[in-house]
C-alpha cells in the first residue's frame, strides 16, 4: 500500500494540473466563438461598450445552443460558477485583460443563468404576454436597419411589460429574450439576431450591410424610450 501513494499523489498532481475541475462542469459551447477580437476591444478604452457587448453577445449565443438543447434558459445556478470561471479563464487565454471582466460586470450584468422573473424555461419566455410580438418581428433577416429596430421595440415592449425596476433583471430579461427567440433557430439566424440585439453588428461576421447603424444609443421610440434608455445605459 505505502509502495504506491508517491505514484498515487504524482498521477493526482497531473490530474489537478491537466483537467481544473472548475473547467469540467460547463455545459456550455463556445465552439462558435472568437474572443480574438474581445482582446482588442477591450483593450482599448474606447471600445469598453462593444468589448462588454461583444462578449455578452457570445455568451448569449452559447445561451441559446444550450437552450436549444435542454429548453432550460442558461445554465443552472449550480453549474454558474465553474461557466463564469471557463469564460474568464478563455478570455484571458485570449489576451483580453483581466479588468474587463470588473468593468463589463461578468457574473452580473453578464450572467450566464438567464432567469427572468421567474421564468427558466424557453416555454415560459415563448408562451408569456407579448412575446408573439416579439417572435414575428424579429424575423430574420434583420440586416436592415427598419427591420432591426421593429425587432428591438418589440423587444424593448415585452421588457417593459415584464414590469422591471432594476438594471440588472433588466439585462438578464433581454438576454433570456434573444436566448428563447434564437433557441429556435439555426445559427446563422442566431448571429443575425444576436447582431440586432446587442448592438454588434459587424463584430459577430462579416457585416450584412456595411452601415447599419447601432441601435444602441440613439433610437428609441418614445412610448418605449425609459427601458430603452436604460438598456443602452448598461450594456
Ligand atoms: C478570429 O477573429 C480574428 C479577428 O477578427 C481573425 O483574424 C481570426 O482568423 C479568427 N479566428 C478564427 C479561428 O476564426
Ligand atoms: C485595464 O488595465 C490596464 C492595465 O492593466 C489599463 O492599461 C487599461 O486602461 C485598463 N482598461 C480599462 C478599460 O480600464
Ligand atoms: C448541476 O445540476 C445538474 C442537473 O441537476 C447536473 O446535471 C450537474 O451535474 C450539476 N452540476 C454540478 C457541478 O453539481
Ligand atoms: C434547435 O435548432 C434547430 C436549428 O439549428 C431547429 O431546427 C430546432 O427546431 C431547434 N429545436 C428547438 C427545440 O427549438
Ligand atoms: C441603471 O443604470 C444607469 C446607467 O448605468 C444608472 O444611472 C442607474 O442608476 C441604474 N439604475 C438602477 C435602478 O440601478
Amino acid at each position: 500500500m505505502l509502495c504506491c501513494l508517491p505514484f498515487f499523489f504524482g498521477f493526482a498532481v497531473f490530474l489537478g494540473m491537466h483537467f481544473p475541475p472548475l473547467m469540467a462542469d460547463c455545459p456550455l459551447d463556445f465552439s462558435a466563438s472568437n474572443f480574438t477580437l474581445a482582446s482588442s476591444l477591450c483593450s482599448n478604452q474606447g471600445d469598453r461598450g462593444n468589448c462588454c457587448r461583444y462578449i455578452n453577445a457570445n455568451v448569449a449565443i452559447s445561451v441559446a445552443r444550450f437552450a436549444n438543447s435542454t429548453s432550460i434558459l442558461g445554465v443552472p445556478p449550480n453549474d454558474s460558477v465553474s461557466c463564469l470561471q471557463t469564460i474568464s479563464d478563455k478570455l484571458q487565454l485570449n489576451g483580453v485583460p483581466q479588468n474587463a471582466t470588473a468593468f463589463c460586470g461578468f457574473g452580473t450584468k453578464i450572467p450566464v443563468n438567464y432567469e427572468c422573473k421567474g421564468r427558466t424555461s424557453v416555454m415560459q419566455m415563448l408562451q408569456s404576454p407579448r412575446f408573439a410580438e416579439v417572435t414575428k418581428n424579429c424575423k430574420v433577416s434583420l440586416g436592415e436597419e427598419r427591420k432591426c429596430r421593429k425587432c428591438l421595440n418589440a423587444g424593448f415592449g415585452y421588457l417593459h411589460h415584464l414590469g422591471i425596476n432594476d438594471n440588472i433583471t433588466l439585462s438578464t430579461c433581454r438576454d433570456a429574450t434573444f436566448a428563447a427567440l434564437a433557441s429556435q433557430l439555426d445559427h446563422q439566424s442566431t448571429t443575425d439576431i444576436a447582431s440586432c440585439f446587442f448592438g454588434v453588428q459587424g463584430l459577430l461576421g462579416p457585416p450584412d450591410s456595411p452601415h447599419l447603424p447601432t441601435l444602441i444609443s440613439n433610437d428609441c421610440k418614445i412610448p418605449l424610450w425609459l427601458a430603452c434608455q436604460r438598456m443602452n445605459g448598461k450594456l
